[in-house]
């Protein structure tokens, strides 16, 4: 992996990546990560993410979990892509340790219909949050509530400034957001967003595949500033944060 900018090129250890993904001193911080074609396809050919990525790109996603208290993830994500509770293998032990984090970041699934997998809801290593409605299905909510901690935020929208509180208030400050598009336009409308980790990926797909953001037109739109920006076998990492 090579640095562009700020730096001059220079081939980078992993520790210097942990360095420039560091969570900043004063918490709380989220940031979000996603991978985009050329031509901004959110989505590969198989309308998953992971077709867009590349060995440089899963390194950088894992070193992100690592560094995360909490993984924040919309439900039709955690539907297409199976997600299920983070392994010891999908994370650094050893970094977590260093940094005084817990064994493994939770998962917690944005959702109002309470679709979810059984297997990502019992949880693994680190228990999994919900976050829902009021007007989520009472019925389903009580079979949720079972397997995993549901919190409540918003009528019939999930409030994501007040779902950012309940997160923090229950002890996650580093919040890592995987999408997707849905999601991360409502936490955008909603300013919650304080960075973006956006892997380019050297390929372009044409079709109709969603980009990073779907939903009505943010008015006026939102500015990011460049933190960092990196290149491994043409793919390139960017950083930025809220302006
Ligand atoms: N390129 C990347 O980095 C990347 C990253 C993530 C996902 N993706 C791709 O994106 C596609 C999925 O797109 P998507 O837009 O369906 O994903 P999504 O945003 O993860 O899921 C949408 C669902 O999340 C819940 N949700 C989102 N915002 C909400 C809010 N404000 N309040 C209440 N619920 C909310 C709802 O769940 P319910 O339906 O359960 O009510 C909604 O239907 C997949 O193909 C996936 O592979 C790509």
């Amino acid at each position: 992996v090579q640095s562009l900018f700020p730096t001059a090129p220079a081939e980078l250890s992993y520790d210097d990546l942990v360095e420039l993904y560091a969570y900043p001193a004063e918490l709380p911080w989220l940031r979000v990560n996603f991978v985009s074609s050329l031509d901004g396809a959110a989505q590969g050919s198989d309308h998953r993410s992971g077709t867009l990525s590349n060995r440089a790109d899963r390194r950088i996603f894992g070193l992100l979990r690592s560094l995360a208290d909490v993984i924040v993830v919309g439900a039709g994500t955690a539907r297409s892509e199976g997600y299920l509770p983070v392994t010891a293998t999908e994370t650094r032990t050893s970094l977590r340790n260093r940094l005084g984090l817990a064994a493994s970041p939770s998962i917690a699934v944005v959702s109002r219909s309470l679709r979810i997998d059984a297997g990502l809801l019992e949880g693994g290593l680190a228990p999994t949050l919900v976050i829902t409605t009021e007007s989520a299905p009472a019925e389903r909510r009580k079979e949720v509530s079972a397997l995993a901690a549901v919190l409540v935020a918003g009528e019939t929208d999930v409030d994501l400034a007040l779902a950012k509180e309940l997160l923090i208030s229950r002890g996650f400050p580093r919040m890592l957001c995987e999408g997707g598009p849905t999601l991360m336009r409502d936490l955008v409308a909603a300013d919650a967003v304080d960075e973006l980790c956006l892997t380019v990926a050297p390929r372009v797909l044409a079709g109709d595949r969603l980009r990073m953001t779907q939903g009505p037109v943010l008015d006026p739109p939102r500015e990011f500033v460049l933190r960092h920006l990196l290149e491994d076998e043409s793919s390139l990492f960017c950083r930025y944060s809220r302006s």
